[in-house]
Formats: structure tokens, sequence, C-alpha cells
């Protein structure tokens, strides 16, 4: 019997037009499509400015395209409102940011409770504090569980977001160029880890990257390149 299950991500022919105030719109996305099963790893690679964080920041539900659809999980957030949106974005997507975003007056831990605090739930707070708890030893910070960001590496920050990110234990994990910041041994850790992490949850993988290394080692890749996207041999092993 055919697979019938939607996929995690599926993107049909969506396109987004800045109109800055006074100057002409500038077209960076026209007409993108893509779909992703369930447990993939995509790289998206593609030149500065070809729109990868706009395609990013689409999916992740924090803009809205000018045309399309965008669906997780077979639900098409274009639909959505504003609330819903917002829940579906907690809930169902991890995403991993070029720099970190830690809260600095936070600790480590609750800055990985972080996004449990948008639908507080008391009955689930002991078992939230448990998995990130649990999430910590997994990047390996067991130990830092109280420090502040501001004593952390880079790539210790960047361990923080990933176990951020997966507090929820979402289907769909983003990351924008998330070994951007760092040197290269830090870099092959944060690599290793989300690598690791794919094969233990099954948590799909989609990774917008400069970083032939790191787009070697996901499963796919593909290149951004005016305002399309397409399959790409760049960095291919
Ligand atoms: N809010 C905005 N208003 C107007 N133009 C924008 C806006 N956001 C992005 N752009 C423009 O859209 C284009 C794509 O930007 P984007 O940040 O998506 O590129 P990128 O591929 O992520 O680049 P980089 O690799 O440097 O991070 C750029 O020309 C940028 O100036
Ligand atoms: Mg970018």
């Amino acid at each position: 019997m055919p697979d019938t299950r939607p996929a995690v991500l599926e993107l049909d022919s969506v396109s987004r037009v800045f109109r800055p105030p006074g100057e002409p719109p500038v077209a960076v996305l026209r007409g993108v499509s893509l779909r992703v099963e369930a447990g993939e790893t995509l790289a998206i690679l593609g030149p500065s400015g070809s729109g990868k964080s706009t395609l990013l920041n689409l999916i992740a539900g924090l803009d809205r395209p000018d045309a399309g659809t965008i669906a997780v999980q077979g639900r098409d957030l274009t639909g959505l409102g504003d609330r819903d949106l917002a829940r579906l974005r907690n809930r169902q997507i991890g995403f991993i940011f070029q720099l970190h975003h830690l809260l600095p007056q936070c600790t480590v831990l609750e800055n990985i409770l972080v996004p449990t605090l948008a639908e507080p739930d008391r009955a689930a707070a002991a078992s939230q504090r448990r998995r990130a708890e649990g999430l910590l030893k997994r990047v390996g910070l067991a130990d830092r569980a109280g420090a502040f960001p501001g004593t952390l590496s880079g790539g210790e920050r960047q361990r923080v977001a990933v176990a951020r990110a997966l507090i929820h234990q979402p289907p769909l994990l983003l990351a924008d160029e998330p070994t951007g910041a760092l040197d290269a041994a830090a870099a092959g850790c944060l690599a290793d880890l989300l690598m690791e992490l794919n094969r233990e949850t099954g948590t799909t993988l989609l990774v917008v990257t400069h970083s032939l290394d790191l787009a070697r080692r996901l499963g796919r890749r593909m290149v951004l390149r005016d305002g399309r996207l397409e399959a790409s041999a760049e960095g291919a092993p």
C-alpha cells in the first residue's frame, strides 16, 4: 500500500516579496517548492542574500509568504491565525539560530525551559524540568545547569540552544547557520550532536549553512539561487 502519511514539511510555490518603503520591491523567493519526509536531513546552501534565512523564517512561522502554502505535518501554516501559528511553532518546530539567543539573566536550565513558559502547565512542570535536565546531560553539559550563558564558550552556548529547541520533542528541527559563529572544532562537535540526535529521535533536520563540511554530512543538499530551490551537487561527499 502506498505511504499516504503527510510529509513533515511541504512547501508549494512559496513566494516572498519585501517592499521596503520608498524602494523597489525585492522578490526574494519566487516559487519555492520542497517536500521533506520524516527523519530526513537536508542542507540548504546558497550565496549570501539569496533568501535562506527568509525561507527558514517562513517555515518556522515567524513570517508569512506572499503566495504559496507551507504545511508542517500536513497542517497548512498559511491558513492559521496568529495564535494557532504561535502554538504550532512552539510545539512542532525547534529553531536554532546562528547566534544562540539565550537569555543572559537566566541559567542554562531556565533557558532550556523557556519554550514551556508560553503555555504554562503546572502538572507538567516537574516532568519538563526532568526532560530539560536529561537534554542537558545529552548535550554534555549536565554540570553547567546552574551556570549563566555568559560563562559558557560559544560551542557550549550553542549546545544549550540545541537542548532548548528540543524541549517539546519537535518533529522538525530548523537551524540557521548553527556553526557560523564557531571555530572548526566546536562546529564539528555541534554537527556530531545534530546528526546523533537525528538518528536517536528521528527528528527531521533542515539546516541552512555555508559550511560544506556540515552540508556533506546531511542526507540531501539543495541550493537557493535566483529565488528558487534546486538540488545541489555542492558539498556532495
Ligand atoms: N525585512 C526585510 N525587508 C527588506 N528586505 C529584506 C528583509 N529581510 C531580508 N531582506 C532582503 O532579502 C534578501 C535575502 O535575505 P536573507 O537574510 O534571507 O539572506 P540569506 O540567504 O540568509 O543571507 P546570509 O547567507 O547572508 O545569511 C536580502 O537581499 C535582504 O536584504
Ligand atoms: Mg541568513
